[in-house]
């Protein structure tokens, strides 16, 4: 269950540089490639011969040639030559619309006239110097959603992340959700207490005292289909928190793209983005390296929670007032979804 006629993450400029990327996005197999002027392409990975999956093939001068028979195929789905073959009247595949921005490649598995450029979200520290981003990826075999509900409902770090940016202190500050237009924000907010070892290295990696009390905030931003922008930090305590002078803090914002494979899987582009030190490329490392091993921490839970829920599909679950934030997120998903079905039932005038 997940929107289709909307933007995801597909995959990083990395991932296709020398050679085809096959990624199932939605349910939809998908190869993607660098096109004759370094654009990015994305077809159905089919080959219309025999059916071989076109990301098992070559890409040479931009030119998709099929692994299994040597079909060469164009960035818009029609074939280009086959050896021995006239290719004229060979069927033509999918093309998905695709866009590299911001450093990532986003797809529109949905309906092709639908797709809209302008509607991949803004950015602003993908394009400004005075930030720097590093990040990666999963891939998770759990519903899209069980990751929405486990990003917008951070009491969990007391006790999955324990060792790094968990504290009980979490667990005791209330949380409060709220809907902001089209996206759902939840907020944490937790004064004069000690900072989590993460925080501590961050602090530090700023040139600031880290065994002194701060005060810490978690402020999750939900937009659908699957985009959470969790704005997180640390200040000095009493010095405003979260509107602190950047002098005393150190914040960042915790990125994440899930975009689904399967019902029952999904691929998790995770980063963070940060404003201080950006020039420090030993600092992004090391970053990276630590919200790397916590986020792999969530993975067990949540595939074995996946499990769990596959087993027992009639068992009814609790929704307390630490989940909704994933309820409300569900709740404008559903709404994307019904839109869909019922623009695609309804007969043309
Ligand atoms: S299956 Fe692709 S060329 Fe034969
Ligand atoms: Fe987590």
């Amino acid at each position: 269950m997940y929107p289709k006629n909307t933007w995801y993450v597909a995959c990083t400029p990395d991932e296709i540089l020398d050679k085809p990327l096959g990624r199932q996005i939605c349910g939809e197999k998908i190869v993607f490639y660098r096109g004759p002027e370094n654009q990015v392409a994305a077809l159905e990975d089919f080959c219309p011969h025999r059916g071989a999956p076109l990301s098992l093939g070559t890409v040479r001068d931009g030119q998709l040639t099929c692994g299994y028979h040597g079909l060469v195929m164009g960035c818009e789905g029609k074939v280009v030559s086959m050896p021995q073959q006239r290719v004229g009247g060979f069927p033509c595949i999918r093309r998905f619309p695709v866009v590299e921005r911001y450093g990532f490649i986003w797809v529109w598995p949905g309906e092709p006239s639908l797709a809209d450029a302008a509607q991949i979200p803004h950015l602003a520290w993908a394009v400004s110097p005075e930030w720097a981003y590093g990040g990666g990826r999963y891939h998770i075999n759990c519903d899209y959603r069980l990751m929405i509900d486990n990003l917008m409902d951070l009491t969990h770090e007391t006790y999955v992340h324990g060792s790094s940016i968990g504290q009980k202190e979490i667990d005791e500050a209330p949380v409060n959700t709220r809907l902001e237009g089209e996206s759902v924000v939840t907020s944490r907010f937790m004064n004069n207490i000690m900072p989590p070892p993460f925080w501590r290295q961050a602090l530090r990696g700023n040139g600031l005292a880290d065994d002194v009390p701060v005060d810490r905030w978690q402020i999750c931003h939900f937009t659908a289909p699957s985009h959470i922008m969790i704005e997180v930090g640390v200040a000095h305590a009493g010095q405003g928190g979260h509107a602190a002078d950047p002098s005393v803090k150190v914040s960042s914002i915790v990125v994440d793209f899930i975009t689904p494979e399967t019902t029952t899987s999904h691929w998790y582009f995770w980063g963070m983005a940060r404003n201080f030190k950006p020039e420090d490329t030993a600092l992004t490392a090391a970053i990276r390296e630590g919200q790397g091993n916590i986020f792999n921490e969530d993975r067990e839970m949540l595939e074995r929670q996946q499990m769990n829920l596959l087993a027992h599909p009639e068992r009814r679950l609790l929704m307390l007032n630490i989940d909704a934030g994933g309820v409300r997120a569900r709740r404008i998903l559903d709404a994307h979804i019904s839109a869909e079905n019922a623009a695609e039932n309804t007969p043309p005038a």
